[in-house]
């Protein structure tokens, strides 16, 4: 595995007084305690450490999801929805040289005949391993010596903000690490969607105990709350700028809707009634064919799903997962509710009523652990509904980070004032009616991603992303208040 080197003096010279013994120190304190786990000591102590650290931990597990399967499978296209494995490692690293290394810190370009290759809009997702792509040996040493330029980009780069935007907090160098974390994802799916034998393992997540104990909705009181970010240094485009809205009281589900809730949707014939459906959901219900969650199937009386190679009985309590928009919306409206806007999502999920403020995560401002929210793939599934106490938000819902990605009612668009940023090709692009916003973020995200103003998107027919959802319902008049 290749890691973040310590300084090396060639580079530094422009600004050598940025590259301290803490660069030094990260990078040897994150190569000695693994990708995953907070480092034992010292803590990161700056931008540039924390980048450091962020980056590889991203190549950690970018190596740990393909160095268990062969060439030839990384090669191999295990669905038309998505890209060969070996397609992902290259293009993780073609962002890296053009964004970090040629733009950010000046470099000549490294395989300039590369881009084309790893170009997201040039060639479609289906038609990437007709491409003579690099071979998987070929993929690793590249991505490897880019990050060996990149590792020396950070040594030198002036972080200030004074500076160029793009190395201002270290900005780019998150923005890759969270790139490479949502490309990570994206694999992540690609082996869930692979035929064959079991080669990702993991423990069990924890379970949910006081899950009979919780009210089965929550209210969140009429009022203003700060939406998006203008401070959290590594928020993307999207996430800005921050802007007050108006949310009308309403109700939310305290958990996720779980299989055994969504059964009982679909034993009620929720997939054949057409009443619960859109009118582009029910079009797309019958042509996709549609009468259960992605990698469901019945055998006689009992629901089996297949979960990263192994087939199991669908657990009851867990939140239900791989359900598309439509799928969603229907069932929300068949339990006589809707899914909740983007807007009402990220109020419940960070609005702070006693200080009067937004906070970063549902608990508060401090980084999330493994007893707040599950994340970070060290589990291969979603906990029980009802876990994570101490991840609850301020309004008492949980389980609003981590487990399972929850799709919303809104459409994706930009927030008043957006401008895009470093490149319209990362949201903007994808503004419009024909993406439904997701929040929360699943148990394959990591923490440099998850963070209550992130916003994912996708067309609402995708099932094979980690998504589940909870519902909502408006409060007034219904309750007479
Ligand atoms: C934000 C997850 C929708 O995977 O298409 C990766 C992230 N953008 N490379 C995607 C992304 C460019 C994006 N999503
Ligand atoms: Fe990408």
């Amino acid at each position: 595995m290749k890691s973040l080197k310590p300084s090396q003096p060639s580079k530094a010279s422009k600004q050598s007084k940025r590259s301290g013994p803490a660069t030094t120190r990260a990078a040897r304190s994150t190569a000695a305690t693994g990708p995953i786990e907070a480092p034992v000591e010292p803590p990161p102590a700056d931008r540039r450490s924390i980048a450091a650290a962020a980056l590889t931990r991203a190549r950690h597990r970018t190596l740990a999801l393909t160095d268990c399967l062969t060439d030839k499978e990384l090669a191999a296209q295990h669905s038309p929805l998505m890209s060969p494995l070996v397609w992902d490692l290259a293009h993780i690293g073609n962002q890296e040289e053009l964004w970090l290394v040629r733009r950010a810190g000046g470099e000549p370009a490294l395989r300039p005949d590369l881009d084309p290759l790893y170009d997201a809009f040039r060639h479609p997702r289906a038609d990437r391993p007709a491409l003579p792509l690099l071979d998987p040996e070929q993929a690793r040493e590249y991505v490897g010596r880019v990050r060996e330029l990149a590792a020396r980009v950070l040594e030198s780069a002036d972080l200030g903000t004074g500076g160029d935007p793009l190395l201002a907090d270290g900005f780019v160098f998150g923005m890759l690490a969270q790139h490479e974390q949502q490309h990570d994802e994206t694999m992540l799916a690609t082996h869930q969607l692979r035929l064959g034998e079991p080669v990702l393992h993991a423990p069990a997540p924890p379970g949910a105990t006081d899950a009979d104990t919780l009210p089965s909705e929550v209210l969140i009181p009429a009022g203003t709350f700060e939406m998006g970010t203008d401070t959290d240094p590594w928020a993307l485009d999207n996430e800005r700028p921050a802007h007050v809205v108006d949310v009308p009281e309403f109700w939310l589900d305290t958990v996720p809707v779980s299989n055994g809730d969504y059964l009982e949707f679909i034993a009620d014939g929720g997939y054949a009634e057409s009443r619960w459906w859109s009118p582009e959901g029910l079009r797309h219900r019958r042509e996709a064919d549609l009468t259960a969650p992605l990698f469901w199937h019945r055998d006689g009386d009992t629901w089996l799903r297949r979960r990263f190679g192994r087939v199991e009985p669908v657990p009851l309590d867990e939140p239900v997962l791989h359900v598309c928009w439509y799928e969603a919306d229907a069932y929300a409206r068949w339990a006589g509710r809707r899914l909740p806007t983007e807007a009402e999502w990220e109020k419940a999920a960070r609005h702070d009523p006693a200080a009067g403020r937004s906070r970063r995560y549902p608990w508060g401002d401090a980084e999330p652990t493994p007893e707040h929210a599950n994340l970070g793939q060290r589990h291969l599934r979603p906990a029980a509904a009802g876990a994570y106490p101490a991840g609850a938000a301020a309004c008492g819902a949980r389980q609003l980070l981590g487990d399972v990605w929850e799709w919303t009612a809104s459409d994706f668009l930009p927030y008043p004032g957006f401008a895009a940023f470093p490149y319209r090709e990362y949201s903007e692009v994808f503004f419009g009616p024909g993406h439904k916003v997701l929040r929360g973020g699943a148990f394959g995200v990591d923490e440099v991603v998850a963070r209550g103003t992130f916003r994912n998107w996708d067309l609402p027919i995708r099932r094979q992303i980690f998504a589940g959802f909870r519902t909502a319902r408006d409060a007034a008049p219904r309750d007479g208040r």
